[in-house]
C-alpha cells in the first residue's frame, strides 16, 4: 500500500506536481500524507493526518519555486497514522529525505543498531531505519548519495520502493525498488517517479518500469543501474491512459462514475474478442492448447475472488472441467496438491495484490500453466503470468471495485466458452454470447433506476444489519453486494446462500434486519420465493431484486427493484449494478466518502 510520487526537472512547481501525483494515488492510502521540497534553498517538510488534499492549503503559504519534491500517501502498517509517522522521513542532519512504499522486515534489529550508534529516531515506522542507514554511508563532498543508497539497501530485508534526495544536491532524485512497484515518467520538462502510472497522466507521455533491484538517478537525464550495479537500459513505453479516465467526469465521486462506466467497460472487455459470427478469440491465448486441462483453479482476493466464484460453475457446466475458486490469501499458505495439467487463472484489477502475487509464485513453483485477468498493464502480477488478458476498463480509482468486477466476469465467461469450444463443444455459450452483446444496453436500463436505488438507500440507511441472499448465479453476487455495502457504509452486511439461512443465520432475523434477496426469474426462482417467505415469517424486512413483469414478488417484499429480462447466467451483470448503486447511495446518505472508505486502500500490497 502507500503511494509515492516525486518530480525533478526544469519546472519550478515541483511541490505541486508531487502533490498532484499523490492525490491521484489516494487509492493506495489516505490516513496521512507528507511532502518535502526546497524553499529558498532550504528543505521544507509538511505532513498532515488524513486526506492528502489537506496538504494543498499548507503549501499555499510558500512561494513554490522548487525543482524537486517527493510526496507520500500513507496506509499505516507500523505506527498509528500521525504526523510523526507520516513520510517523508529524514536523517539526523535533516538533509536526506526519503519516502517509502513497502515493508522493512528487519527494521527492529537495524533500529537498535542505529540507535546504539547515536541515531535519533522520531517515528515508530519501519521506514525510518532506511534514511538513517543512508546517512551512515553519505558524507557530503566525499561519498555520493547513490553510493550511500546502494550500501543502505544492501542491509534491508523486505520490500521497498524508495524516492530519496538530499538538499545538498536538489537537482538529483534517486528512485530504487525491490518488491514494490516503481515507475519513471518521462515528461517534457522533467522526470517523475511513482508507485503507478496514474500521476503521469497528462504530464508524461512515456514511462519506464523499473525492475527489482534497479536504482535510477534522475538529474536532467535518466541513468539506471541493476542490482549488480551495471548501467542498463530499460525500454520506455507509451502511456495509454487517457486523462479523462483519471477524472470524475462531472460525477460527485469516482465510485459513481465507475458504476456508470460499466456499459463501456464491458463493451471494451468484449471488443475484438467476439467477432460478428459469434466466434470467440483471445489473441493473448494464441497457441495455448486447452485440450489436456484437467482442472481449473481461479485465484484472487476480495471482489476479484467473487468474480471467480461467479463463473466457476460455468467452467464445469459448459467446459466440463472441474473448477474451484480459491482465496489467494489462504491458498498461498496451504500445501495445495497441484498437477501438471491444471490451469490456474489469476484475477487482479491492480495486478499488485501481495496475496495474489504470492499465490502465483506457489503455482509457478509447481510448474502449472498460468493465465491472468488483470486491468493494470505491466503490473507486478501481469509480468509474472504466462499469458495475460487485459481488462481494458481504464483506471479504476474508487476503492470499492465496480467496473473491474463486471469486466472480470465477462472475460471469465468468454474464457469458459472459448475453452469449451476448443475442446470440441463447438456451440458452447452461443445463446449467452448473443445475449451478452445486449448486456451493456440492459445495464444502461438499470442505471436509469439510480434514483429509485437512491430513495431505497435513503429509506434504509439507519438500519445496521443486512443479509444479501441468493442461490446459484445469485450466490456470488450476494456476497459481492454485501462486500460493497460494508466497505463503503461500515454496516454489518453478510452475503449468504439463501438455502443456508435455515441452517443458522435465520436466527438473527427480526424486524430491524433487512434482507436483500436476489430473485430473478431463473431456475431457482421458486426456491428463492420460499426463502423470502421464511424471512418474512420472522418479520424480517425484504428488498427483492426481481425480473420486470414479476407480478407476485411485490406481495412478499417491502420493496422491489425490477431488472430487465435476460438469460439466467447474465442476470448477475444487472443485479450487481443495482447493488453497487444501493451501497453508493447508502454511504452518501450516511455522509461518508465512498471513494475513501476508512481503513482500506485500493491496492493491498501488505500481508
Ligand atoms: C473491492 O471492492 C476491494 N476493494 C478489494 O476486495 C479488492 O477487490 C481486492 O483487494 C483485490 O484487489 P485486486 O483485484 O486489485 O487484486
Amino acid at each position: 500500500m502507500c503511494g509515492i510520487n516525486g518530480y525533478v526537472g526544469k519546472g519550478r512547481d515541483a511541490a505541486l506536481r508531487a502533490l498532484d501525483g499523490i492525490l491521484k494515488l489516494k487509492y493506495r492510502g489516505y490516513d496521512s500524507a507528507g511532502i518535502v521540497f526546497q524553499n529558498g534553498g532550504e528543505p521544507v517538510i509538511l505532513k498532515v493526518v488524513g486526506d492528502p488534499v489537506n496538504l494543498e492549503q499548507r503549501l499555499s503559504s510558500f512561494n513554490l519555486e522548487s525543482s524537486i519534491a517527493i510526496a507520500h500517501n500513507r496506509w499505516a502498517t507500523h505506527g498509528v497514522p500521525s504526523e510523526e509517522n507520516a513520510h517523508p522521513h529524514s536523517d539526523c542532519t535533516g538533509t536526506i529525505f526519503l519516502v517509502h512504499n513497502g515493508i522493512i522486515e528487519n527494521y527492529r534489529e537495524l533500529r537498535d543498531e542505529l540507535i546504539a550508534k547515536g541515531h535519533v529516531f522520531r517515528s515508530q515506522t519501519d521506514t525510518e531505519v532506511a534514511v538513517h542507514l543512508v546517512e551512515e554511508w553519505y558524507v557530503k563532498g566525499k561519498t555520493s548519495l547513490e553510493f550511500a543508497v546502494k550500501n543502505a539497501i544492501a542491509r534491508l530485508r523486505g520490500k521497498w520502493a524508495f524516492l530519496i534526495y538530499t538538499s545538498d544536491d536538489p537537482e538529483t532524485l534517486i528512485a530504487t525498488r525491490f518488491g514494490s512497484p516503481l515507475l519513471l515518467g518521462i515528461g517534457e520538462d522533467g522526470y517523475y517517479a511513482a508507485s503507478s502510472a496514474a500521476p503521469f497522466v497528462g504530464r508524461a507521455e512515456n514511462f519506464i518500469l523499473l525492475e527489482d533491484g534497479d536504482t535510477a538517478l534522475l538529474n536532467g537525464q535518466v541513468t539506471i543501474f541493476d542490482q549488480e550495479g551495471r548501467q542498463i537500459t530499460r525500454e520506455a513505453k507509451k502511456l495509454d491512459w487517457e486523462l479523462e479516465t483519471a477524472q470524475r467526469g462531472g460525477f460527485p465521486h469516482f465510485m459513481l462514475k465507475e458504476i456508470f462506466d460499466q456499459p463501456d467497460a464491458i463493451s471494451n472487455s468484449m471488443a475484438g474478442r467476439i467477432n460478428p459470427s459469434g466466434e470467440i478469440k483471445f489473441e493473448e491465448l494464441d497457441g495455448v492448447d486447452f485440450g489436456e486441462v484437467g482442472r481449473i483453479l481461479i485465484i484472487g482476493c476480495g471482489t476479484s475472488y467473487f468474480a471467480g466464484r461467479q463463473v466457476e460453475n460455468l467452467f464445469e457446466e459448459i467446459a466440463e472441467i472441474p473448477a474451484k475458486t480459491e482465496l489467494a490469501s489462504e491458498f498461498r499458505y496451504r500445501s495445495p496438491v497441484l498437477c501438471k495439467n491444471d490451469l490456474a487463472i489469476f484475477i487482479s484489477q491492480s495486478g499488485e495484490t501481495t496475496d495474489t502475487y504470492e499465490a502465483l509464485q506457489v503455482v509457478k513453483n509447481h510448474g502449472v500453466a498460468t493465465v491472468g485477468i488483470v486491468n493494470v498493464m505491466n503490473s507486478s502480477i501481469a509480468r509474472e503470468l504466462d499469458r495475460v488478458i487485459y481488462q481494458r476498463v481504464g483506471l479504476e480509482i474508487g476503492v470499492a471495485s465496480t467496473k473491474a468486477f463486471s469486466s472480470q466476469v465477462v472475460i471469465l465467461m468468454l474464457l469458459a466458452f472459448h475453452i469449451a469450444r476448443s475442446r470440441g463443444k463447438k456451440n458452447a455459450g452461443e445463446k449467452a454470447v448473443d445475449e451478452l452483446l445486449k448486456i451493456p444496453v440492459k445495464i444502461g436500463e438499470v442505471l436509469r433506476c439510480s434514483e429509485q436505488l437512491q430513495k431505497l438507500a435513503e429509506k434504509y440507511y439507519k438500519h445496521k444489519n443486512f443479509f444479501f441472499i441468493g442461490r446459484k448465479n445469485g450466490f456470488a453476487i450476494a456476497n459481492e453486494g454485501a462486500l460493497k455495502l460494508k466497505e463503503v457504509s461500515y454496516v454489518h452486511a453478510e452475503g449468504y446462500g439463501a438455502g443456508e439461512m435455515k441452517h443458522g443465520p435465520i436466527a438473527l432475523i427480526d424486524p430491524s434486519f433487512v434482507t436483500l434477496a436476489i430473485a430473478p426469474e431463473d431456475s431457482v426462482y421458486r426456491n428463492m420465493i420460499s426463502n423470502i417467505n421464511e424471512v418474512r415469517a420472522r418479520k424480517g424486512r425484504v428488498i427483492s431484486l426481481a425480473t420486470e413483469g414479476d407480478g407476485d414478488i411485490g406481495k412478499i417484499s417491502d420493496d422491489v427493484v425490477y431488472l430487465p429480462e435476460t438469460i439466467e447466467e447474465l442476470y448477475p451483470f444487472l443485479e450487481i449494478v443495482a447493488l453497487q448503486l444501493f451501497a453508493y447511495y447508502f454511504a452518501v446518505a450516511l455522509q461518508y466518502n465512498p471513494d475513501q472508505p476508512r481503513n482500506l486502500a485500493k491496492s493491498v500490497t501488505v500481508e
